[in-house]
């Protein structure tokens, strides 16, 4: 379906957020021969580049080369004086973001995208329709897509604002930058982002303590999975504090609730990681009639909203708060756009903690299958029978869980605790997603040895 701003069509596609939704799809519209318009109020790339993914991970391979060395007598290499240097680890996190993102600049300009540095509005065009007003003028497009992206949530916990206006609490965005770590760091909430950050900083030489309000850390992540990550990470060093909710934060510490009690915890800085918002706000949604809500824009499989010619991808959308979600959120859009048949399957989309062990997981988990009353059978195997996890995981205990429809014998879902798993996942995916049955696996040939081929090793 298409728009008219009312002044003549100036763009075919006009994008408001370069995020990894909104660049992705500006470049395969553009690829594609579409007349686009990427427009970006802050930086290129978003938060994943800017404030999240890449910066973590930048931050999260220094501490397990640091953590390696410091276990090398484990491997018979012995180490002396190693140290971290968080200073240097920061200037290399900003070399890598500063790399990619002039990468992705050019990316674009040779792809032929217009980009606007400016904050979009949607707006109501002379002839009734949405148009979109940046940079001083109303811009028509034929079809508008909207990847905001996502905000830290600041939840209304007495003190936490003030607290976070002193510097004492900070979120993802500060945190990455600070000048040296806190000699004492709180996170609050046990998701993904509080578990990445604690891995990072309790590495950088913190002490570190996460409070988080469920029985289990980890979000959605399989709950026996959850428990070996919750292990690995306490014989690190991190303390947990679980079915704890924080009620209130003052200078210099964390209150929290658990078991009728209330109790304090001392810290020099506090981690905010209790979940993120759908950024919805001054995009004029209500103006130009697109539904949505606190938990985002409203949109189908075909990433479309109520609103004719209006699409809203990546977090946004609440649906999924991940890059790659984004990323196939754009392809489906701009599949749409292009007349061609797509929709997004929000089942089978891989999730990955970037904690040393990592987890990597896609499709139903125990937990989920049992909820849609599946009839489901879970195979469990050690990861100790990976020769290639033996050899480099002196100790580990990960474990790969596969979960199986009984009566079709389709895998349905699978579960790893194990370093290199985030590279496996998506294969897993592929497994899903072809309907693969248990009997269909040796005809497929895993590299020996291998993380990966514990897939095998499971089924057969
Ligand atoms: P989250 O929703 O994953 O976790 C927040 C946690 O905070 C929950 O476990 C919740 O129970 C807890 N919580 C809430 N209020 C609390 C309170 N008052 N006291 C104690 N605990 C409390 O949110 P998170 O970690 O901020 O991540 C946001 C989004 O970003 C997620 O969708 C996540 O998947 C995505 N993300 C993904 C990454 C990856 O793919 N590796 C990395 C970072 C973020």
């Amino acid at each position: 379906m298409e728009i008219d701003g009312g002044g003549g069509i100036n763009y075919d596609v006009i994008i408001i957020g370069a995020g990894p939704g909104g660049y992705s799809a500006a470049l395969k519209a553009a690829k594609n021969g579409l007349k686009t318009l990427l427009i970006e109020k802050a930086k290129l790339g978003g938060v994943c580049l800017n404030e999240g993914c890449i910066p973590t991970k930048t931050l999260l391979y220094s501490a397990k080369i640091f953590d390696n060395a410091k276990n090398g007598a484990k491997y018979g290499v012995t180490v002396e004086n190693i140290a971290l240097d968080h200073g240097k680890v920061v200037k290399r996190k900003d070399k890598t973001v500063k790399i990619l993102a002039a990468g992705l600049k050019s990316s674009l300009q040779n792809n032929g995208v217009n980009y606007l540095n400016d904050e979009a509005r949607l707006v109501k065009g002379e002839a009734g329709n949405a148009g979109v007003l940046a940079g001083g003028e109303v811009l028509a497009a034929k079809h508008i897509i909207i990847a905001s992206g996502s905000s830290a949530i600041m939840p209304p916990i007495e003190g936490a604002a003030e607290m976070y206006s002193a510097g004492m609490v900070l979120t993802n965005r500060e945190i990455l930058d600070i000048g040296e770590p806190p000699k004492s760091l709180a996170v609050i909430g046990g998701g993904v982002v509080g578990l990445e950050l604690a891995s990072y900083f309790n590495s950088a030489g913190s002490v570190v303590t996460v409070i988080e309000m469920l029985p289990q850390i980890g979000g959605g992540l399989d709950g026996e999975l959850a428990e070996i990550l919750l292990k690995d990470l306490q014989k690190k060093g991190i303390s947990f504090i679980l079915n704890a909710r924080v009620v209130r934060i003052a200078e210099g510490s964390v209150i929290y609730e658990q078991a009728g009690e209330t109790r304090e915890l001392c810290c020099e800085k506090a981690l905010m990681s209790v979940g993120r918002s759908a950024n919805v706000s001054g995009l004029g949604l209500a103006e130009a009639g697109v539904e949505f809500s606190s938990k985002g824009i409203v949109t189908n499989e075909f990433c479309e909203t109520n609103a004719a010619g209006i699409y809203a991808i990546g977090d946004v959308n609440g649906r999924l708060m991940l890059a790659h979600a984004a990323y196939r959120e754009a392809d489906v859009c701009v599949n749409r756009i292009l007349g061609i048949d797509d929709a997004v399957d929000y089942t089978n989309i891989p999730a990955v903690i970037y904690t040393n062990p990592e987890t990597a997981a896609v499709g139903e988990t125990e937990e989920s299958a049992k909820e849609k009353g599946c009839d489901y059978e879970a195979v469990k195997v050690s990861m100790r029978y990976s020769g290639r996890y033996l050899a480099e995981n002196e100790g580990g205990d990960g474990i790969c869980k596969i979960i199986l429809d009984r009566n079709s014998r389709e895998i349905i879902g699978v579960h790893m605790i194990a370093n290199y798993s985030s590279e496996i996942i998506y294969g897993a995916g592929i497994l899903i997603r072809n309907k693969t049955k248990v009997g269909d696996i040796e005809k497929i040939v895993f590299p020996h040895p291998s993380v990966g081929e514990i897939i095998r090793e499971a089924l057969i």
